[in-house]
């Protein structure tokens, strides 16, 4: 049997990167003062329909969606914003006297889409939400997070992308605009665009198929919609950005694949050679609009999220080791039944300490097991051989420098302490 397509098993050796990276995440979130928050991986399908947007692919085309044995229809999350946004409503977190509420996640993301490199079915996203607060130094608080999620794990070639898609009213606007754009053309869009052009003409803008079609090139920028509010609002964004140091680029047609979103949008591309085809490592920005509409009080937020997926190809592609000690601290070697009940007794009390033991199980002969240890990278390995045993004493070799002592079982612990 086959992991299903698009899933992947972590197996040891990969795992302990994963580990590190996430957390280095927590580690950075910690700093930025965001706090974990846990969300179930299924919700009420509603949930998506309503927060996503019915218009989206993710909630038309791919979602994992199936009725329960109660008959409810349950969708596995496809991204965590609008779980964040259903708990902080249910919870109402909003309340909390310490706003904006500042949350971050970690957990897994299922959409049924066609697998390829760095798009998988079942894939692991970071991400943050701050809600409750409309300051464009916020904006330029979560972009500067996301940027330091890469840069503190020593990637480089990275691109911030901007865009404001503005407030309601210079979206109507817009919209307005697209629609009288593309209309003269609309036989010559794809099925899915002539439906998006009635619904979502926004949607067109991001439309695959049609992308070289020449109406594509200059159809109307958001930008040239903004209100004078939406227009500030966005100055005082890059303002902030600029401030802290950090480059982007203005791109009128960023438009991202939800609908939630107002103002700010931006996504982080690589731009290491040999990245692939895919080159957003992740994308987020402002949905004011969000929490309201999911039934809670009017309240602002602003978020991002990136799949760790994503970031370890960027790693790889930019050639960055991370600094993982896969090394063992200590590893026993014992031979005969009286040493091995005592080397059980010593493992267990040097684990109970602390310190990071293993031992052979297989019965192995003294060379062997010398083998094991170097096979493990043990940093010591410590031996129990017979006169040792008789006298109550361990010898410990130093694997690096090949040094060797004696010490007596009693001062073990301590000892080891001392030396690692
Ligand atoms: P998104 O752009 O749909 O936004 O996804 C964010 C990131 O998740 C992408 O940039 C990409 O790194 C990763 N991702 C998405 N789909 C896949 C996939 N099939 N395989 C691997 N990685 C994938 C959101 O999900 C929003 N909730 C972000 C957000 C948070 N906006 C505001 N707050």
């Amino acid at each position: 049997m086959k992991a299903p397509r698009g899933t992947q098993d972590l197996l040891p050796g990969v795992t302990e990167k994963w580990q590190y990276v996430e957390g280095k995440l927590k580690e950075l979130s910690n700093n930025y003062h965001y706090q974990e928050i846990r969300t179930p991986i299924f919700e009420h399908t509603e949930l998506f329909q309503r927060g996503v947007g019915d218009t989206t692919d993710i909630v038309q085309k791919e979602m994992y969606t199936f009725f329960d044995k109660g008959d409810r229809s349950i969708t596995l999350r496809p991204e965590g914003t609008a779980s964040v946004v259903r708990s902080f409503v249910e919870h109402k977190l909003f309340g909390s006297p310490n706003q904006p509420t500042k949350l971050f996640y970690i957990g897994p993301m299922f959409r049924y889409e066609r697998p390829q490199q760095g798009r998988m079915r079942q894939f692991v996203q970071y991400g943050v939400e701050a809600l409750g607060s409309a300051d464009p130094a916020i904006d330029a608080e979560v972009i500067s997070l996301a940027m330091n999620a890469y840069q503190t794990l020593g990637l480089q070639s990275l691109k911030l992308v901007i865009n404001s898609l503005g407030d309601q009213e210079s979206r109507e606007n817009h919209r307005q605009a697209l629609i009288d754009h593309f209309t003269p053309v609309k036989e010559e869009l794809c099925e899915d665009c002539q439906t998006r052009l009635e619904q979502n003409p926004l949607r067109v803008l991001d439309c695959k198929k049609d992308r070289e079609h020449p109406k594509m090139q200059d159809a109307p920028s958001i930008l040239e919609y903004l209100n004078d509010e939406s227009e500030a609002y966005f100055e005082k964004v890059k303002a902030y950005l600029d401030a802290m140091n950090i480059t982007y680029e203005v791109d009128p047609n960023l438009v991202r694949g939800l609908d939630y979103y107002n103002h700010t949008a931006f996504e982080i591309m690589s731009n290491a050679e040999g990245f692939g085809a895919i080159t957003t490592l992740s994308g987020g920005g402002r949905y004011n609009g969000l929490v309201q509409d999911l039934g809670g009080p009017e309240t602002p937020g602003i978020g991002f999220a990136l799949s760790i997926e994503r970031l370890l190809m960027a790693l790889e592609a930019e050639g960055v080791e991370l600094p993982i000690d896969s090394k063992l601290d200590c590893y026993v070697v014992s031979l005969g039944d009286a040493a091995n009940l005592k080397v059980a007794a010593i493992v267990n009390e040097l684990r109970q300490a602390g310190i990071q033991v293993d031992k052979d199980y297989q019965a192995k002969k003294f060379k062997a097991q010398f083998k094991a240890a170097d096979r493990l990278q043990a940093k010591y390995v410590l031996v129990l051989g017979d006169d040792e045993l008789a006298n109550n004493q361990i010898a410990i070799k130093n694997m690096e420098t090949g040094d060797q002592e004696t010490v007596a079982l009693d001062q073990l612990t301590e000892h080891m302490q001392g030396i690692l």
